[in-house]
């Protein structure tokens, strides 16, 4: 499969969301990927749901987005009534990580489960099967333009052994660090899906980078 790009809004200039929608919208992009943060589980806060409500009117494409925050439960049904088609909640928020799964699936969105860097990738194992995405954090969440673990590339082969014996069919998403330097390394090792924030919104040409970041 050809890999799928994800670029983050979370680094596009906010004075501007419309036009990052736009630009996502008209271009080789997959997904919007979108990052609520609390300021509780990361030590960020990013911005929620009228946000995500009023971008989702100007948009097409699945709205991938990122909890990285507390007791995401509480707030499952409002994110899909928001606009989420992908919800990915945190292995290391979720005491009840099957409960939340399956929260999910029964609001009508894609059910993902994040990882951060010192997860094992084995604690999925009892729900792999259940999930349409794995998103292994290849940076500590929190915060865009940070520089890539090179670690994952170990994580996605146990995650690749891990999905065959499972029988699972999620993708696996790859967010944080990501750039031209290492995604064709990721896709070689079995990244379906990159996220990419500031190699897209950062560079003088976004429109480019991710012509570039995608093919
Ligand atoms: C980090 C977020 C990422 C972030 C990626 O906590 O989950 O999605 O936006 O940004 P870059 O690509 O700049 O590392
Ligand atoms: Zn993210």
């Amino acid at each position: 499969m050809a890999h799928l790009l994800a670029p983050s809004l979370l680094s596009a200039d906010f004075a501007e969301l419309g036009k990052a929608v736009a630009l996502i919208e008209g271009s080789a992009a997959a997904w919007h990927h979108i990052d609520v943060m609390d300021g509780v589980f990361v030590p960020n806060i990013s911005f929620g749901l009228p946000v995500i409500r009023s971008i989702r009117k100007h948009a097409k494409k699945p709205f991938d987005v990122h909890l990285m925050i507390v007791r995401p439960d509480q707030y499952i049904s409002a994110f899909r009534d928001a606009g989420a088609d992908h919800l990915t909640v945190h292995l290391e928020a979720c005491p009840h990580l099957h409960r939340s799964i399956q929260a999910i699936k029964a609001a009508g969105m894609k059910a993902g489960v994040a990882i951060n860097p010192h997860s094992r990738v084995d604690l999925l194992e009892e729900v792999l099967a259940d999930i349409d995405i794995v998103c292994l954090m290849s940076v500590n969440p929190g915060f865009g333009g940070q520089r890539f673990i090179e670690r994952t590339y170990a994580k996605i082969a146990a995650l690749r052994e891990l999905r065959a014996r499972t029988g699972s069919k999620a993708v696996i998403e790859i967010d944080g660090g990501v750039d031209a330097g290492n995604l064709q390394r990721l896709v070689e090792a079995g990244a379906d899906v990159l996220v990419a924030g500031n190699s897209v919104f950062g560079a003088p040409d976004p429109a480019a980078a991710i012509a570039a970041l995608a093919s």
